[in-house]
């Protein structure tokens, strides 16, 4: 045999002792060996669009936004007219008026800031409205000692119909990071048959892969129940359709300040330090309601802990609306350490008693009158879960003063669609 021969003689041996020993013979892959197995030999790039979240069961929370997130948002009030002006304003408004330093630090750019993407596929802010970029836009937003959210979709679409973060979660979650995202609110149009809890664990295991603390605010409208899965995977959940400028009723996808009460209230046992209900931004200044009913609009969000963001053209508000906003004692309420969502503790028709349990022992209070009337209501210390014979100092919120120690009970007159509220410490 020539030398030749013996060479192709040897390979052939070579490779038939391998295929032998691995049991694997290469030119005899069985056709019904497992398609798993076969892959192992294939590099095959991950298409995005099949990306899975992560389901370890060790799914952790992100640690962040332990008293519920404040600040203001651009959408209840200018909804697409968002821009770079506008925002500059808001953040330089929430330095002025006091607003920040009441707790109200995250500028949330709402819908309509994207147009595009470029040849990389990376979001485009408008540059006609956003004219210096968004990294500028947050570098900005952070030197006046604020946060930056901006808001994406979990569909192929916004509402507004700009480009969604669907199929591009990694490199969307990236792009905000580098352009120095605090939040990100995360929307829910155009998402077909998806399910919430899988597309909101794909961007919430996006955004952890950034490794920026980002707040991750969901906005699913209340619809897969968010407050069941929501609490590892995201800070807080709208658990309704969006808020109307409005003390009460429907309007197609909006509904009044009441009914998303109704919805929000018997869920407060799944809000907690780093999860919160999201009963909407709020409508305080917005010219939808008289005084007493927006008044009663932020006590009840208050003593709900739902994030207040509000969402009005704060740059231009009077005394009055700053009045309500800034609050102090009625937002300590709101971000009392604790974290418990306060809820009815007594229902009588239009007139009800609200409780939200304090980290000092203490109680907030609120007395609420639906109806057309004035009306007495009155606070048992047990609907309080206190002893009847126990005396508490009770003070007005509103009003900043001390009513005195009351034992048992604390009664007093409730203006219609008004509120009084109170903080009881024994
Ligand atoms: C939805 C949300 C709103 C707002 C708009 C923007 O309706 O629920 O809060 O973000 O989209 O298009």
């Amino acid at each position: 045999m020539s030398l030749k021969g013996q060479r192709v003689l040897l390979r052939v041996s070579l490779a038939l002792l391998i295929a032998l020993s691995t049991g694997n013979a290469p030119a005899q892959e069985a056709p019904g060996l497992a398609p798993a197995k076969r892959k192992l030999d294939l590099y095959e790039p991950p298409n995005p669009t099949l990306i899975r979240p992560s389901e370890d069961p060790k799914r952790t929370v992100n640690g962040l936004a332990l008293v519920p997130p404040m600040g203001w948002n651009s959408w209840n009030k200018f909804g697409c007219n968002v821009n770079e002006k506008l925002v500059r304003g808001a953040a330089d408004t929430m330095v002025s008026t006091g607003m920040r330093d009441a707790g109200y630090v995250y500028v949330v750019i709402d819908d309509c800031w994207q147009v595009g993407r470029d040849a990389q596929g990376v979001l485009v802010a408008d540059p006609a409205k956003f004219p210096s970029g968004m990294k500028a836009l947050s570098d900005y937003i952070h030197s006046k000692g604020l946060k930056l959210g901006i808001y994406s979709d979990a569909g192929s679409k916004t509402c507004g119909g700009r480009p969604g973060s669907q199929g591009r979660e990694y490199q969307d979650a990236h792009t905000f990071a580098e352009w120095g995202a605090d939040y990100l609110k995360y929307d829910w149009c155009w998402t077909g048959v998806r399910k919430g809890e899988e597309a909101y664990a794909l961007m919430a295991d996006a955004l952890r892969s950034t490794g920026r603390d980002i707040v991750f605010s969901i906005c699913e409208w209340g619809k897969d129940k968010p407050w069941e899965w929501g609490p590892k995977i995201g800070n807080l959940w709208r658990t309704t359709t969006d808020i109307r400028n409005a003390w009460t009723g429907r309007v197609k996808f909006q509904i009044g300040v009441v009914d998303i009460v109704d919805l929000n209230e018997p869920l407060y046992s799944h809000a907690g330090p780093g999860h919160w209900n999201d009963p909407d931004m709020l409508q305080v200044g917005n010219g939808g309601m008289t005084d007493v009913e927006e008044r009663s609009h932020f006590s009840l969000w208050a003593i709900m802990a739902a994030p207040l963001m509000a969402g009005n053209d704060i740059a231009n508000m009077d005394a009055r609306v700053g009045h309500i906003l800034l609050n102090k004692e009625v937002i300590m309420v709101d971000q009392d350490g604790l974290g418990i969502q306060g809820h009815r503790v007594r229902d009588d028709g239009d007139l009800e008693v609200w409780s939200k349990p304090l980290a000092d022992g203490g109680r907030a209070l609120v007395l609420f009158n639906r109806g057309p009337q004035p009306a007495d209501i009155a606070a048992k210390w047990t609907d309080l879960g206190y002893p009847q014979k126990m005396s508490a100092e009770v003070r007005d919120v509103w009003a900043h003063k001390s009513l005195g120690r009351k034992t048992g009970t604390f009664s007093t007159t409730v203006p219609s669609h008004g509120v009084v509220m109170v903080r009881v410490t024994p």
